[in-house]
């Protein structure tokens, strides 16, 4: 049976930003989390490089932000940049004080290189340094008395009264009701959308219900045409979204072309250690260049045992496909990875819509700018976690209807056509895959708009007329976001970080910086 929940936190999502948020305000407040799937299934337990964070040394602190800015093309938010690098010490000291345990020695923390990195700053562990992460935070939540969790409940749409925020409908899937959740205060903290590409490096969760459920709201979102390409995903028939870290191209790991030559020294002065946007180009070209699936990555000249130490993850996965990484090189391709834009907020988390936060991957503070630095993303979850849990320390509490209507879905059936749902799904993630990768045209734009419009009547259709389910809501909002991406490409006039469109040639940033070195003619 249906019920309503009240608290005066309600955090939608369990990934590293929501967990560290819950654990940031539960000592005087008392939390819900809603989560989609178990408490750990999000991408922050797939995280395999580390958390970057620089000493408070000046020196050191200057050159994170620098990289940032870099990567990101300068058109960064400068607030955010130095609000969240200045913390970042202080981030890894919290999640030191929740259990972490980072890899050290004698003389202190050891610290990775990845890609757009001046120098090292990566704190990790092994080669699972999200998984770490998110267990110890899991330990410390159900431990606490004030939190109270909800797994496979997925939030639906917010709820909102006098133009305020007070919570969420969730389906709860296990009884197949939709309760409500009312709070003073609601944190979106869903993760990205990366979901609505075709192949990706995402778990499944990521479909973008955040973004959807905050745009119907009315909320205001932003930059959602820069989404990240990893450039190095396995690349093996029965691999699903299985990332290779960075990390080992930080470890010297080379990228050949299938006859054994490297080529990233073409594209861009600093080779394999290059923005992850101009090799993720770099990849594509070559694949189109030569018609070949995929091109490899190459750790095997060094000693094995210490790759074996180092990323043991990697090693036994490969392993598991007849990959032995330290005597063979990897078949990789790029992959959407992470979304850079998402629904916009201020540096306490706060969006357009009062009672209402988003932190974590689904949101867009302007740390990023137009590409990501590589293990800023873990970063940003845990320093946005710490400044919502203060900025609500002093909001003030508002008084909240006694009673919210309940879902009502009197006026529609079962449903009887599932297939309606898996054509759109898997029409969306072809169509975004195909139109709106990694190298854009306005033609093909164009075509996705128009494809994507359909799907979307289509899908709202469905909606409207049968009963929720899982499957159904994630879809909606994939092809919700799906559009908004879309509409962002279209309205980018430059080439500017992760947004390439070969009909625009100006590469150049909004400070006149030639930001990525173009992939297209690297003889040139
Ligand atoms: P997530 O961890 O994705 O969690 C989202 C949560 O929201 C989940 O609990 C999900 O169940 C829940 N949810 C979603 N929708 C709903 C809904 N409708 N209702 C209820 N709950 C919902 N970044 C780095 O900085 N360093 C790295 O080394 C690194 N490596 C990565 C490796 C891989 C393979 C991937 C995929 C990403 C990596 N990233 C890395 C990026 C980073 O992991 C993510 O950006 C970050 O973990 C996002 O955390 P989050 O808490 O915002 O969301
Ligand atoms: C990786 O380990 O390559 C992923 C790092 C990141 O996405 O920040």
């Amino acid at each position: 049976m249906a019920q309503q929940h009240q608290s005066d936190i309600l955090i939608i999502g369990s990934g590293i930003a929501g967990l560290s948020a819950a654990l940031c305000l539960a000592d005087k407040h008392h939390v819900h989390i809603l989560s989609k799937n178990k408490l750990c299934s999000g991408a922050s337990a797939w995280a395999q490089g580390g958390i970057a964070a620089s000493t408070h040394h000046e020196d050191a602190l200057a050159k994170h932000k620098q990289d940032t800015l870099t990567a990101g093309a300068n058109i960064n938010d400068k607030e955010a940049v130095d609000t969240i690098i200045n913390d970042s010490l202080a981030c890894i000291n919290w999640l030191k004080s929740q259990g972490v345990l980072f890899e050290h020695d004698e003389s202190g923390p050891k610290l990775r290189q990845e890609g757009g990195h001046s120098e090292r700053r990566i704190y990790y562990v092994a080669d699972h340094t999200g998984r770490a992460i998110a267990q110890a935070l899991i330990a410390k939540v159900l431990a606490h008395p004030n939190i109270t969790y909800f797994e496979y409940t997925t939030a639906i749409d917010l709820i909102l009264e006098d133009r305020r925020c007070v919570g969420t409908y969730g389906y709860r899937e296990n009884d197949d009701v939709v309760d409500v959740f009312t709070a003073q205060h609601t944190i979106i903290a869903t993760g990205g959308a990366s979901k609505v590409y075709l192949y990706n490096s995402n778990p499944d969760i990521a479909s973008g219900d955040g973004i959807a459920m905050a745009e119907r709201a009315g909320v205001a979102t932003e930059g959602m045409a820069f989404n990240q390409f990893h450039p190095t995903c396995l690349y093996h028939p029965q691999a699903k979204s299985f990332l290779i870290s960075e990390a080992l191209r930080g470890e010297g790991a080379k990228l050949e072309l299938p006859d054994g030559s490297s080529f990233m020294h073409k594209f861009h002065a600093d080779g394999e250690l290059a923005p992850r946007d101009i090799v993720a180009r770099a990849i594509d070209f070559e694949l189109k260049r030569l018609g070949t699936p995929c091109v490899y990555l190459n750790i095997s000249h060094r000693d094995p045992q210490w790759v074996k130490t180092q990323f043991p993850t990697i090693y036994q996965t490969c392993l598991s496909y007849q990959i032995d990484i330290t005597k063979q090189p990897i078949p990789v391709v790029p992959a959407a990875h992470y979304t850079c834009g998402g629904i916009k907020t201020d540096l306490n988390g706060k969006t357009s819509l009062d009672g209402l936060y988003a932190i974590g991957e689904v949101a867009h503070t302007g740390l990023h700018g137009a590409n990501r630095l590589a293990s800023n993303s873990l970063l940003e979850c845990v320093a946005m976690a710490r400044q919502v849990g203060k900025h609500i320390a002093s909001a003030s509490f508002v008084t909240l209807p006694r009673i919210i209507k309940p879902w009502d879905d009197s006026k529609v059936a079962a449903s009887d056509q599932k297939v309606v749902v898996s054509h759109c799904w898997h029409s969306c993630r072809m169509i975004m895959w195909d139109y709106v990768g990694i190298v854009r045209s306005h033609e093909r734009l164009a075509r996705a708009a128009h494809s994507m419009a359909f799907l979307g009547m289509e899908i709202n259709n469905y909606y409207r007329r049968f009963r929720v389910n899982r499957a159904l809501i994630e879809c909606r909002n994939l092809v919700m976001v799906a559009q908004n991406i879309i509409e962002s490409a279209q309205k980018q006039s430059k080439n500017v970080g992760l947004h390439y469109n070969t009909d625009l040639d100006d590469n150049t940033d909004l400070e006149g910086n030639c930001s990525t070195p173009t992939a297209r003619h690297p003889m040139d």
